[in-house]
């Protein structure tokens, strides 16, 4: 979808389909919104008044101007109530009216910036919001279905703004959000892939493409690279795969460092059957989604690449698939990751700190600033917080922590603050190895984000994100399947630093 911003009065505009807005409770209409009412004689006040439209977030009326306007249909889209106001309400709005264009087979729309004017949200804040709330919506996955007839798609939306003074913000804004909008739907395509599909290799080649389309550096290691490097605890998880892994390491300004380095690290674990300690067969299928937090950090690495972000960003992602098989690891293994420390392997289904545990000693080669880790890692986590509500947070830093909190706020890409506390650590001392794999049952986010620990010496935060990789259900502008999670959240806290 065309994505542009015009200087003008909405009523103006020759789009097939107008957005206007109104919040909960307002009595008669003002700005842009009262401008069109005027256009359409008066019916977005009768609507009101007749109690027919209340302004709730996301609630969408249709008017036909019958011939008052050059457009065929207005929408008029809620912002909800004033005081609970913000971004998250701007894309809920956009979202349902976006959503509502393409069921009535619209090919142009046309929107005012919602919450730029009564709703006191800065010009670029606002139409950021507008912009990511109706791309995000509109996503869809190109399913691999045999389809009769091609769904409608929109073919351009059209940001208006009346006040030239505010039209440069109003471009910027709209434009960060094509960017991130960009990288949350290459993180939802890479987690809807079947996994037979989104392979190591399937991932490695994304990153080519991604490196030669915005110019960033590029290095994928083999098995044969991994040894090499001594990544034991990586390609312990690797070894009964078939399928080659791949351990992925894109750059943004690699000559760059003046501002520090900043390394994102994404588990990339393709397919999770838990290996020989196999889980049961039931939705199995979910462990698709255990390569999120490598889709997150590539689609992280689009953002940050078309946003220009001055800084050194390092996206690292080891991928393999977690299989059983006649050369699989077994529970019981003694395995040494590339920093020499030993793991005695309990679960070969706690395969995903293994991955991480040489990713992260990778990570230290960049004498990094902030190392920000995200992976699908534990049940327990969402037993902690719940489906879909928040990543659990752990970090030996707080104002690192502070600000994803804040950047989680923003985003309403939630993070949730756990603790590293050191008892922890208990849980997972092992007789003959440095660290056993798996704790006990109880704590089992918190055990695995000491261990996980165990492998930084910089400035760190872990995101368990295995609550929010996968929707089983449409949300506003998240539709059901892979969320992109962590994109929007890894740009905003990027862009604040
Ligand atoms: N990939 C899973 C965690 C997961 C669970 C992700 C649900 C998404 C949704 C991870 O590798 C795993 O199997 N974790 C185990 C750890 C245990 C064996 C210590 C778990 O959480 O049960
Ligand atoms: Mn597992
Ligand atoms: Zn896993």
């Amino acid at each position: 979808m065309d994505i542009r911003v015009d200087h003008g009065a909405i009523q103006d505009s020759g789009a097939d389909t107008l957005i206007v807005n109104l919040f909960q409770g307002v009595g008669e209409p003002t700005g842009a919104t009262a401008a069109v009412d005027e256009a359409l004689g008066g019916a977005i006040g009768d609507l009101i008044a007749q109690g027919d439209f209340r302004g709730k977030t996301g609630e969408v009326a249709v008017l036909y101007p019958r011939g008052e306007l050059a457009a065929k249909r207005v929408l008029l889209v809620g912002l909800g109530e004033r005081e609970r106001f913000g971004t998250e309400a701007v894309r809920r709005a956009a979202a349902a009216a976006a959503a509502r264009a393409r069921e009535l087979s619209a090919s142009h729309l046309a929107t005012i910036v919602h919450g730029g004017g009564a709703g006191g949200l800065s010009p670029a804040s606002a139409a950021q919001a507008t912009v990511e709330g109706s791309l995000l919506a509109l996503y869809r996955y190109r399913a691999s279905k045999q389809v009769t007839e091609e769904p409608n798609e929109i073919a351009s939306l059209t940001v208006v703004e009346f006040d030239q003074e505010r039209l440069a913000e109003v471009e910027s804004g709209a434009r960060a959000a094509e960017a991130i909008a960009a990288g949350v739907m290459l993180a939802r395509d890479l987690v809807n892939m079947p996994p037979n599909v989104a392979t190591p290799g399937k991932l490695a080649e994304v990153a080519t493409e991604l490196a030669r389309d915005h110019d960033l550096r590029l290095f994928v290691g083999d098995r044969d690279w991994a040894a090499e490097q001594k990544m034991g605890t990586f390609l312990a998880v690797a070894k009964g795969a078939e399928e080659p892994p791949a351990f992925i390491v894109l750059e943004h300004n690699p000559e760059r460092s003046e501002n520090g380095t900043v390394v994102l690290v994404g588990k990339g674990i393709t397919f999770d059957t838990g290996g020989i300690s196999l889980k049961p067969s039931a939705k199995m299928e979910e462990m698709k989604c255990d390569m999120a937090g490598a889709a997150a950090v590539l689609g992280a690495m689009k953002a940050i690449a078309r946003l220009g972000l001055p800084h050194h960003v390092v996206a690292i992602a080891p991928c393999t698939e977690n299989m059983p098989d006649g050369r699989s690891y077994h529970p019981a293994d003694v395995i040494t990751a590339s920093n020499g420390k030993t793991v005695e392997i309990i679960s070969t289904d706690a395969e995903g700190r293994l991955v991480l545990a040489d990713a992260l000693v990778y990570a230290g080669r960049y004498a990094p600033k902030v190392v920000i880790d995200l992976a699908t890692l534990t049940g327990s986590c969402i037993v902690a917080l719940g489906q879909g509500m928040a990543a659990g947070l752990f970090s030996n830093d707080d104002a690192l922590r502070d600000a994803l909190c804040a950047a989680g706020e923003t985003t309403r890409e939630r993070v949730w603050p756990l603790p590293l506390w050191e008892e922890y650590t208990e849980e997972i001392e092992s007789r003959v190895a440095d660290l056993k794999n798996s704790g006990g049952r109880q704590g089992g986010v918190a055990t695995s984000a000491v261990f996980l620990q165990a492998f930084t010496d910089y400035p760190w935060a872990h995101l368990d994100i295995a609550g929010m990789a996968l929707s089983d259900k449409a949300n506003s502008y998240t539709p059901a399947g892979g969320t992109g999670y962590g994109v929007r959240l890894l740009a905003e806290w990027l862009r604040g630093l």
